[in-house]
């Protein structure tokens, strides 16, 4: 056995969740440039054939799976199809996340229910039918869950994202301490403040832009790529060891007041 630790994910296969954009597509590329096979997921056949042609452009073996991750009916026939076809996934990364920002003044049954079943039930739903296959196939299985660095910290107007993004640390420990015998790890990513699509009209909002800015010690917005390393890592040989871990990758933010 070498001494120099093993970043590789050759002869993986990693489905990652909501992949057609920002922090979900950044990781599927990663991961494709470690060698794995990935699994491009979204909502819009168009979105996903796009990202799956991007990929193989840049020399790498995409795959995609075209599923609504909060259709709970359609989850397990669209999965048990998706593991038929590709194989069963040795990495599940749980990047789909949707906000509302909302206050609980504002926000309605419908918001609440719409967001913890997207970002929350959805996600332990589909890690539930992943580690079925997972054990059933003896694979040393890996889960790697976005949360949010919004899940500790609370702001006025936003209600309901931090409740699910705190049930999803939960999970990640749920899965830890039910799987870790079988082989299978998982881990958390909880992200700060990223430039992606999504954020583009907080970034460049002249009020709340700056901000944001002002309360990070690294005073810019992280790029999308900046979430690899992290993901690579949780995902990798490296990462045996490492079991119910929730990696902050903020640049500071969260450790400023
Ligand atoms: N960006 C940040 O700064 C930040 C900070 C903290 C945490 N996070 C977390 O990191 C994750 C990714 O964030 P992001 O900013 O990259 O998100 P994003 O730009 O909004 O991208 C979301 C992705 O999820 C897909 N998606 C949305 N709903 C879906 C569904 N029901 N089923 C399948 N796919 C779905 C979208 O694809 P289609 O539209 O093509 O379906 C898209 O590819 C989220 O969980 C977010 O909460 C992000």
């Amino acid at each position: 056995m070498s001494d120099a630790p093993d970043f590789s994910l050759k002869g993986k296969l990693a489905l990652i969740t909501g992949s057609t954009q920002g922090l979900g597509l950044a990781i599927a590329r990663a991961y494709g440039a470690s060698g794995a096979r990935v699994i491009i997921n979204g909502r819009h056949a168009g979105r996903v054939g796009a990202a799956v042609a991007g990929m193989a452009d840049n020399g790498h073996d995409a795959h995609p799976f075209v599923c609504d991750i909060g259709d709970l009916a359609g989850q397990a026939p669209a999965f048990q199809e998706l593991c038929e076809r590709t194989g069963v996934p040795d990495i599940v990364v749980h990047n789909v996340g949707i906000r509302i920002r909302k206050s609980l003044e504002d926000a309605t049954l419908a918001d609440m229910l719409e967001l913890i079943n997207v970002d929350l039930i959805a996600a332990l739903h589909l890690s539930k039918l992943a580690a079925a296959a997972m054990v059933e196939h003896r694979l040393q299985g890996r889960f790697i869950t976005l949360t949010s660095i919004a899940g500790e910290l609370a702001r006025p107007g936003d209600a309901i994202y931090p409740v699910a993004k705190q049930g999803l640390a939960g999970m990640v420990r749920a899965l830890a301490v039910e799987y870790g015998n079988q082989g299978i790890t998982s881990n958390g990513i909880a992200p700060g403040t990223f430039a992606t699509e999504t954020n583009a009209s907080l970034a460049n909002d002249p009020i709340k832009g700056p901000i944001v800015l002002g309360r990070n010690p690294m005073a810019r917005w992280a790029h999308p790529s900046e979430i690899a390393g992290a993901a690579v890592f949780l995902a990798s040989p490296s990462a045996s060891y490492v079991n119910g871990h929730i990696l902050v990758v903020d640049g500071g933010f969260s450790i400023t007041f």
